[in-house]
Formats: structure tokens, sequence, C-alpha cells
């Protein structure tokens, strides 16, 4: 068997056709756990490809202070099966009454590792979201001070502007003014969608990084419109037209230490997506790295697989990478994964990438 080795910053590049690549292992750079049964019946997906993840705060109630942050750390790591070893990142989300002193104590504790954006009404559990940023400015001149990243769910909810802009708008009217006000706040535009996402992150000033989901990189809004509505790939941002998603993929693929893995793994219950009103998210942590091994080898991009997944990310957050490392291996025929995982509620349906998956994942490689 041909083998590729990229664990460690220099990456060797054996042979083009190789079938078992070992790269360090991942992290996840934005992800959704939920909690009570769905934090349970999730979490051991993510925490067995990855090391760390950075938890997003939007559950209900949503997660506003380093107190409650605590707690759901406390009980995420009381759902994490014997023998994982996965370290929650955890976030706070923003609201126009954040107290900045609670952020900067929690961020210099390492209680917290970063504060979400949510523009109100954005996405998912974002009604506590910030309405008017100017009555967060003097948080995020806290933040930019102390180093604190921003994660910024990067769309518009004017109603006027048409969902398939949001995000292109955002950058406009939203991000540029709010980086140009506190240029060393470090940003992290997240689950970027677009060309002008993509240009933006690779561009633009010193301290901005953008994260890429798996399913951004696969699919384009035909998946979810074509032939009938699939809710199931129904998410926020939504997908955009193809062009879009070429730059997503061109972006991931270059080494470009600006772009780094953010799964937004977001699990719904079955019934709550197959609905008049369907919930955005998709649940992709489980076939997370098979997918994008899949994605890396059809762009001939094998070799910066670690760089995307396992280096920039840890990167931008300056923190070390991960020691351990992660097996892929490609089989000749395809391999078996569910179409649906259980919870103690009901069902949730994997991102189905309407591809055959042919990467087979040992994590304790
Ligand atoms: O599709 C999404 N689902 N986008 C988000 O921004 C939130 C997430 C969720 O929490 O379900
Ligand atoms: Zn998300």
């Amino acid at each position: 068997m041909k083998r590729l080795t990229l664990a460690g910053t220099a990456a060797q590049m054996t042979d083009i056709s190789m079938q078992d690549l070992i790269i360090r292992r991942p992290d996840d750079w934005h992800l959704h756990l939920r909690d009570g049964d769905m934090l349970e019946a999730v979490l051991p997906y993510s925490s067995a490809h990855f090391s760390r993840a950075i938890i997003m705060p939007n559950l209900v109630p949503p997660v506003t202070d380093c107190a409650s942050a605590n707690a759901y750390r406390a009980r995420i790591e009381k759902a994490l099966p014997k023998g994982h070893d996965f370290t929650p990142l955890m976030t706070l989300y923003l609201t126009e009454t954040t107290d900045a002193d609670d952020v900067v104590a929690g961020f210099e504790s390492g209680v917290i590792r970063a504060v979400k954006l949510y523009p109100a009404g954005a996405t998912t559990n974002s009604q506590s979201g910030v309405r008017d940023m100017e009555k967060v400015y003097p948080v995020l001149e806290r933040m930019a001070q102390a180093g604190v990243p921003l994660c910024v769910h990067g769309e518009v909810t004017d109603p006027d502007v048409d969902i398939f802009d949001r995000e292109a708008v955002f950058i406009e009217r939203v991000l540029e003014p709010t980086r140009r006000r506190f240029p060393t706040l470090r940003i992290v535009m997240e689950h970027i969608t677009t060309q002008e996402g993509v240009a933006y992150v690779r561009d633009g000033a010193e301290g901005i990084g953008g994260t890429i989901t798996t399913h951004h990189l696969i699919i384009n809004r035909n998946a979810i419109l074509v032939g009938g509505i699939r809710p199931h790939y129904y998410c926020l941002p939504i997908a955009k037209r193809e062009s879009h998603r070429l730059a997503l993929r061109e972006a991931a693929t270059s080494g470009n230490a600006r772009f780094f893995l953010g799964t937004d793994s977001a699990p719904h219950l079955d019934p709550a997506k197959e609905s008049a009103c369907g919930c955005a998210g998709v649940f992709s942590s489980i076939n997370t790295m098979a997918c994008l091994a899949h994605v890396f080898e059809q762009e001939d991009a094998l070799d910066q697989l670690e760089a995307f997944a396992s280096l920039n990310g840890p990167g931008f957050y300056r923190l070390p990478v991960n020691e351990n490392t992660m097996r892929l291996t490609r089989r000749e025929t395809p391999v078996n994964l569910p179409d649906k995982i259980e919870t103690k509620s009901g069902a949730v349906t994997v991102f189905d990438p309407m591809f055959p998956i042919y990467w087979d994942v040992d994590a304790k490689a």
C-alpha cells in the first residue's frame, strides 16, 4: 500500500496515488453539540475523530456568561465516552448586554476561547443576538485589546436582502466597518459560502480567518431545490450557486493558513427538519473526515488536507497542533456509514454527500 505521511508541518508527498494517509489529528473549529439527549448522542462522533472543537453557544437559553460556559463544559465532559480524548473549547454568545470584564477574565483564564456574534434573527436560536452593532462596540474594544477572537455568523437579516446575497452584503455593511473600527480585533468569518467571503478572508487584513464546512465544499443550492425540496441540505448560510462552491474548494485546498475546517455540524431531530418550516442545520461530524478526503482527492490536494483540518486552525487560535495522528485509508469498495443516528428523542439524518465514500478513518493511528 502506498503511504503519504503528513504528520508534521512539512508534508512529504511520496506518491500522488497513495491510499493510506496519515495526518495530525484534526480539530473542528465550529461545532454544535446541543445539550441533553442530543449531546449524548452526537458527542461521541466528534470526540472519535477530533481532538478539540469550538463549541457553539446557541443553546436555549444561550451561553452568555462564563459561569454558564463552565457549566456547559462540565455537561460535555460528563457525556464524553470513556477513553475519548477531546477538549471542548467554549465560546460566549454575544448580546447587547455582554459584560466585557467577564469576557476578558474568561479568556485570560482559559474558560472561553472566543465570542460568537449572531446578528439577531440570522439563524437557529439567534433571537438574543445583536440588533445594533454599536451597542457591542465597548465589548469589541476590550476583546481587541485582550486578543479575544470574534467568531462571526456573517449574514445580514434585512428582509429586503435576498437570502443568497446576505453574506456578501454583511461583509460590506457590517464586517468591514467593524474591522476598520477595531483593526486589531481577531475575526473568524465562519462557514463562508461565497466568492466574496473567500476573497475577504484571503485578501483581507491581518488577523482574519475563515472556516469552511464540509457540506459547502460538496453541495450547491441545486441539492436543496432540484427535484423536490430536500430539507436535510438546508442550512445557514444557505448553499449558493456552483461558482461559489468552486471558490470554496479552491480556498480549502490551497493550503492558505487563513482557511480551516469548521464543520458546523448542527443536528436537529428529523421531524424538525422535515417540516413545513424546517430548521437549518446539517449533521456531518460522523462522516466529515471521510468526505473531506474524497474532496481533497478529487482536487488532487490530499497533501493539503492536514493543513486545512489540523494545522491552520490551531495557528489562528494560537494553540499547539495535536501530537497524535489519524489514518485515512482509501478502500477499493465504498465504506458503510449510517444514513441516520438514533438519539433518545428520535433520529437525526446524517449528511449525504451523494457520492459513495471510499475513505476509512482510523483515529487511533
Ligand atoms: O445551519 C445552521 N444551523 N446554521 C447556523 O448558523 C446555526 C445552526 C444550528 O444551530 O442549527
Ligand atoms: Zn453554526
